[in-house]
């Protein structure tokens, strides 16, 4: 019965709720769109906003900070204007990532305008694969990659970067990016990299709904994807990895199966485990649109994080984007009738929970990753490690870091759809425990000894990483209010 009045619930807001915003219900509407020409070509964001200052002037507030202790885990850069370190946050992480740019220093999401310039200042290893990292930070990605080629992928990031006019050579996510500029519809600007993602899951990105473009547009770079290298490790192109999935329907499992057998997607090697692997980055769209409740309930990336806003006596399109949380949850009401305190409880609950799964999922890989040192200095020390042992244990491995690098690097903590983070996550604990088993076996047999519990050294993986070691150096504690450090502490034990 109360499952037959949600439903209801869901149905009649995604059939009314958008006749809720139209005129005739008298609600204020978003501007008219203008008769201003912008002319094809069009980059500069100032230009766009000759025609609509109100998105304009928002969009350029992605670069101010924001508030101060109203998100739980996503501070990115608040008032403190700190930036926050993932691997201080979440230190196995430190120990997985040694061997790359990820492993030396990895912030926390914040505001769109600070894309580009945050690569800028970021550690140069960030950006060693090339111009391809420009793809989601800059407007002029598709016209580079077009004029460029080959060479828009592998030569040196800053070179490339360069080819872009003096005056834009910082600026990050800009109207063209995700506006038609002839009637403000919304496009997908990307077609090098999401229309092709789209046509491998048989969608035809013409066909799309109003409703389905309002997540679309993000997903042209709050998506996983894959650096192809050629045999002398030069970047030579770039792609999503969704082969094998459909619309609504990206697991994981088939990203990690895509990723695993594309051999031209080796990016980095882990130090730890000497082994040459592939990556994946902020996952949201796939994660969200996989069967979510609120992907189910027809809700947009843009409801929650660009809900309508006044304006003096305009309403529009928040475009300045960012956690629902430091916005006070206002985009949630559109839909729930629920309490703001109600509803922040509930984000907080699914993202502690999250978060203590990751630990688990994080620390037993970990343990895995050392175990696999250890097993590799046996068979250089003349060890006969059982083959069969040892190859399972490996792909299990793999199995498990990938999850656990999935959920990590998605960046709602959960919150975009809890029960399939908490699936992925129980199956990397899983995979984990069976490959420490293995391995223990194995060491065993081959007449070595393995100490109950297995010493991560986390310090040396945290502590030398170069002049980079931002927290600390500010004097930040990792705040610990949901007590993570007690959580290790139990896992640790475990
Ligand atoms: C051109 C690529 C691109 C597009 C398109 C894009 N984003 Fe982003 N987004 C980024 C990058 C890169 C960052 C991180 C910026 C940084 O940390 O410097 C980011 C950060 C964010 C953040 C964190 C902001 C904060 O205050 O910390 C949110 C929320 C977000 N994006 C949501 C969205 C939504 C919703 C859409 C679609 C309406 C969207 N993004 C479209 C690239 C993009
Ligand atoms: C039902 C509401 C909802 C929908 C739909 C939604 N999000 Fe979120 N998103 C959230 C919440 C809540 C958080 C957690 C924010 C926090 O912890 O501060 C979040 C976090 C994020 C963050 C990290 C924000 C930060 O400050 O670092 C990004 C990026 C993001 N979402 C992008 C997206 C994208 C892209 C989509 C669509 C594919 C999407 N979201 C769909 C509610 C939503
Ligand atoms: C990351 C993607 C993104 C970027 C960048 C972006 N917009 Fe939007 N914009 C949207 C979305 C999503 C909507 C809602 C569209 C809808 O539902 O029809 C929107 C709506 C609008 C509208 C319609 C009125 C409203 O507020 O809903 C105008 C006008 C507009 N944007 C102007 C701009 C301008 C000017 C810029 C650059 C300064 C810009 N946008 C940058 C995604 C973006
Ligand atoms: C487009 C409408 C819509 C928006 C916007 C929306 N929700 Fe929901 N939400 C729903 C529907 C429908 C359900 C499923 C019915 C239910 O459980 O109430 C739901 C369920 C939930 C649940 C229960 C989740 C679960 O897995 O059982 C939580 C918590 C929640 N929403 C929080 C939020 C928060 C926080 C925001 C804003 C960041 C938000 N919602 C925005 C429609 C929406």
């Amino acid at each position: 019965m109360k499952r037959n009045v949600f439903l209801m619930v869901a149905l009649l807001m995604v059939v009314v709720v958008p006749f809720m915003l139209m005129p005739a219900c008298q609600q204020p509407k978003p501007q008219q769109v203008k008769a201003v020409t912008i002319p094809d070509g069009e980059m500069d964001p100032a230009e766009w906003g000759k025609a609509y200052p109100t998105e304009y002037e928002l969009w350029k507030k992605t670069g101010e900070a924001t508030p101060a202790g109203k998100s739980r885990y996503k501070k990115g850069f608040d008032a403190d204007n700190i930036t926050y370190d993932k691997l201080s946050e979440f230190p196995f992480m430190a120990l997985l990532f040694n061997g790359w740019g990820f492993g030396v220093e990895y912030n926390e999401p914040r505001g769109h305008l600070y894309m580009l310039k945050d690569q800028i200042e970021i550690d140069p290893s960030r950006v060693g694969a090339g111009g391809v990292c420009l793809t989601c930070k800059t407007p002029y990605a598709p016209k580079l990659e077009a004029e460029h080629g080959i060479d828009y992928y592998s030569k040196p990031w800053n070179e490339v970067r360069l080819m872009i006019p003096e005056k834009h050579q910082e600026l990050g996510v800009a109207c063209v990016d995700c506006h038609d500029n002839k009637d403000m519809s919304l496009k997908i600007s990307r077609g090098f990299t999401l229309v092709k993602a789209l046509e491998a899951i048989g969608v035809d990105p013409n066909k799309l709904t109003h409703q389905e473009m309002r997540s679309v547009v993000c997903g042209q770079c709050h998506v996983t994807y894959n650096i192809k290298k050629d045999e002398n490790k030069k970047s030579v192109g770039i792609y999503f990895p969704w082969q094998g999935s459909s619309w609504g329907n990206i697991p994981v499992e088939n990203i990690i199966k895509q990723i695993r057998e594309d051999k031209s997607v080796g990016e980095w090697t882990q130090k730890v485990t000497g082994f040459k692997m592939p990556f994946m980055r902020h996952p949201e769209f796939e994660l969200f649109s996989m069967n979510s409740v609120h992907w189910k309930a027809g809700a947009a990336c843009a409801d929650c994080h660009m809900s309508y806003t006044k304006v003096g006596a305009v309403k529009a399109s928040n475009h300045r984007v960012t956690s629902p949380l430091k916005e006070d949850l206002k985009a949630c009401m559109q839909c729930h009738t629920e309490s703001v305190e109600w509803l922040r409880e509930q984000v907080f609950a699914i993202q502690d929970r999250t978060v203590s799964l990751m630990l688990r999922a994080g620390y037993a890989t970990a343990t895995v990753a050392k175990l696999l040192e250890q097993t590799h200095a046996a068979q250089a020390a003349g060890k006969n490690i059982d083959p069969e042992f040892y190859e399972k244990a490996k792909d299990f491995y793999m199995e498990a870091f990938f999850r656990s690098l999935y959920v990590g690097a998605e960046n709602s903590v959960g919150f975009h759809n809890p029960t399939e983070a908490a699936r992925i996550l129980g199956d990397a604990v899983g995979f984990a425990g069976k490959a420490e088993a293995l391995l223990r076996q194995a060491l065993t047999q081959a007449g070595v000894e393995v100490p109950m519990v297995v010493d991560l050294e986390l310090d040396k993986y945290l502590n030398n990483r170069g002049k980079k070691q931002l927290m600390a150096q500010a004097g930040v504690e990792v705040e610990d209010p949901y007590g993570i450090t007690d959580r290790i502490l139990m896992i640790k034990k475990m």
